[in-house]
């Protein structure tokens, strides 16, 4: 939450932290500014809104500065206004700082100030951070935030600039993402590797612990004990196009579209035999799987899958529920976390505190070099590219295909059950190829305040993500239940007002969710049927059918996801809303 970037070079300073905060802009929404070191003094503008409110504010203004450091920001602190939105300065105006993340002990550190008289303008824990590194300046800013740092308790990122040293920054990592990118007589920071695109390709991400010095011709990767690091620069193959739309009208939409490419990738990763999964999860008593949103819907599917060809007992747990409880976790444990940015705070700090306990730790994640890929014991990577629409559609379809490359990595039967995930790209195209058909149909229901997603089995946690994405896009209330569970209190909430999104692919349950569809018929429900294409039998029941090709059932999900992912895009996009950055949500969340 929240996207920072930086700049120490000879180019405007300007240009460079815009464009890196246009495409950080998914971390956060709410504001945005800049601060610039401009002939020997801080300049700081900063606007409510979007990016291009800050664009706006800035036009015509000739600013030559070759320093500075932007924020785009997720309100946690204080409420949405100017005054709140970053880079916070200290009293003298000579230091600014932009921040992600939490102080937590800031309470207390604001008390400590105030008594040395120290005036705070805004409601922000960040502010604190400037007036520490102000309070700490004897000359040398690296070692001003070496001090301060000391100060301070919980999970943040950020980066400070002072007009007494104009070529300089110096940004700090601890709990939120950072990574360090390389230029040519310039540097960079930011939050995530997709802003620096433009600039570079060689990154670092630095660690937990860590504190970059920032120069045109250099830069240098501190501990917190200021004692100098060596680090790997690693090439990042992503192109800036899979960070561009690419004549789509949002990323989600190109990213849906994306679909039967990204899954190419990532199965075709994990078919050829040198790719050897790196552990056997037959060698586990049991399997925790530890994720979020999204990402927590895959793990339901891998949960099936796991226990149908690994045999091992897997259960599956929200990240921001495992941490704090007392969950008997320990050696012959393996926890699986699903993230795709890597950086979730709850997914992260969860999984660490299980491995802390003595279990193993193997990540699935899109983002190579995250945090939590380098906390684990190893990694699975999606492949899936970068994923810049708030909502996640193609790195669920990849998530699956890991998952299910793992679950059936030590089965007998892993080469033909591998061959049969050849097919699902072509198929997921085929899918695509009506989407004008689930728009059609999308378009009817989009005045309508309430929706159901019912599923069993393997289509249980389809309907659960299906009813993340019309919520989180569209703001619609909706649901995703098992559908056995409607008859113990849902069914209460079914007449004509409310549509029923039924997924019942042929498969071991088909009978029973046809049971259940009847259910919501007799009261009056409206229902969506997503099935087999030639299924006459769903096709009479329901009012209207978002149809996709007959798969095995198995692979049902890769294949009843897609229309779901399309049928919330239209009505968002029906419904004007900002599909890619819908309200009060942020990409990355690393708060907890
Ligand atoms: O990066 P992660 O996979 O850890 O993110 C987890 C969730 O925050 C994420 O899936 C969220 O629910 C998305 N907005 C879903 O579209």
């Amino acid at each position: 939450m929240c996207g920072i970037v930086g700049y120490a070079g000879t180019s405007p300073a300007l240009l460079v932290l815009l464009q890196g905060l246009e495409r950080l802009e998914y971390r956060g929404y709410d504001s945005a500014g800049v601060a610039l070191i401009e002939n020997g003094k801080l300049y700081v503008e900063k606007k409510v809104g979007k990016i291009r409110e800050l664009i706006r504010s800035l036009w015509g203004k000739e600013l030559k500065a070759t320093t500075g450091i932007g924020h785009t920001r997720w309100a946690t602190h204080g409420e949405v206004c100017e005054l709140n939105a970053h880079p916070h300065v200290d009293s003298k105006g000579e230091f600014a700082v932009v921040h992600n993340g939490i102080i937590e002990n800031y309470r207390e550190l604001k008390e400590e100030l105030q008594r040395k008289s120290i005036e705070y303008k805004t409601q922000t824990d960040t502010e604190t951070i400037a007036h520490l590194i102000s309070l700490n300046y004897e000359g040398d800013l690296l070692k001003a935030v070496l001090k301060a740092i000391k100060k301070l308790k919980g999970a943040y990122a950020f980066a400070v600039i002072t007009m007494k040293e104009p070529n300089r920054a110096v940004a700090v990592r601890y709990g939120s993402p950072l990574v360090v990118g390389i230029g040519k007589g310039e540097n960079f920071i930011a939050s995530d590797i997709p802003a620096l695109l433009p600039f570079t390709k060689d990154v670092i991400p630095l660690n937990d612990g860590e504190v970059v010095d920032l120069r045109p011709d250099g830069f240098f990767i501190y501990d917190f004990e200021g004692n100098l690091l060596t680090k790997e620069i690693m090439h990042v193959p992503w192109d800036t196009l899979s960070a561009e739309k690419g004549g789509f009208k949002h990323f989600m939409l190109k990213e849906i579209f994306e679909q039967p490419r990204t899954l190419g990738d990532t199965i075709r990763g994990y078919i050829s035999r040198s790719y050897d999964i790196p552990i056997n999860l037959r060698d586990f008593r049991r399997v925790l799987v530890v994720a979020c949103g999204t990402s927590y819907h895959a793990g339901l599917v891998g949960k099936y899958w796991i226990e149908r060809y690994a045999k091992i007992p897997v259960e599956l747990v929200y990240a921001s529920e495992l941490r704090y409880s007392d969950s008997p976790i320990g050696d012959g444990d393996l926890i699986i976390a699903i993230s795709q940015s890597g950086e979730t705070a709850d997914t992260r700090f969860a999984s660490f505190a299980m491995k802390e306990k003595g279990a193993m730790l193997l990540s699935i994640v899109n983002v190579i070099g995250s945090a939590l890929d380098r906390e684990s014991d190893y990694s699975l990577y999606t492949h899936a590219g970068p994923e810049i629409g708030v909502a996640a559609t193609k790195t669920f379809t990849a998530q699956l295909a890991v998952l299910y490359a793992l679950a059936v990595s030590h089965s007998e039967e892993r080469e033909n059950l591998m061959e049969n995930l050849l097919k699902v790209p072509h198929l997921v195209e085929e899918v695509l190829s009506e989407a004008e058909k689930v728009k059609e149909i999308a378009l009817k229901y989009a005045e309508f305040k309430n929706a159901i997603y019912l599923g069993r089995y393997l289509s249980y946690p389809v309907a659960l993500e299906g009813a993340l994405k019309l919520k989180e896009i569209s703001y619609i209330h909706a649901e995703g239940y098992p559908a056995g569970e409607m008859k113990h209190g849902p069914i209460a909430l079914i007449d004509e007002r409310m549509p029923v999104i039924a997924i019942a692919p042929t498969d071991r349950v088909y009978e029973k969710i046809l049971s259940n569809i009847e259910e919501v018929l007799a009261r009056k429900g409206k229902v969506i049927g997503v099935g087999f294409r030639k299924d006459q039998k769903l096709k009479d029941l329901c009012q209207d059918i978002l149809e996709v090709p007959q798969i095995e059932e198995n692979l049902t999900p890769f294949l009843t996801i897609i229309p779901l992912q399309l049928f919330a895009y239209y009505i968002a996009d029906y419904l004007g809303l900002d599909v890619d950055q819908p309200r009060n949500l942020a990409k990355t969340v690393t708060v907890e």
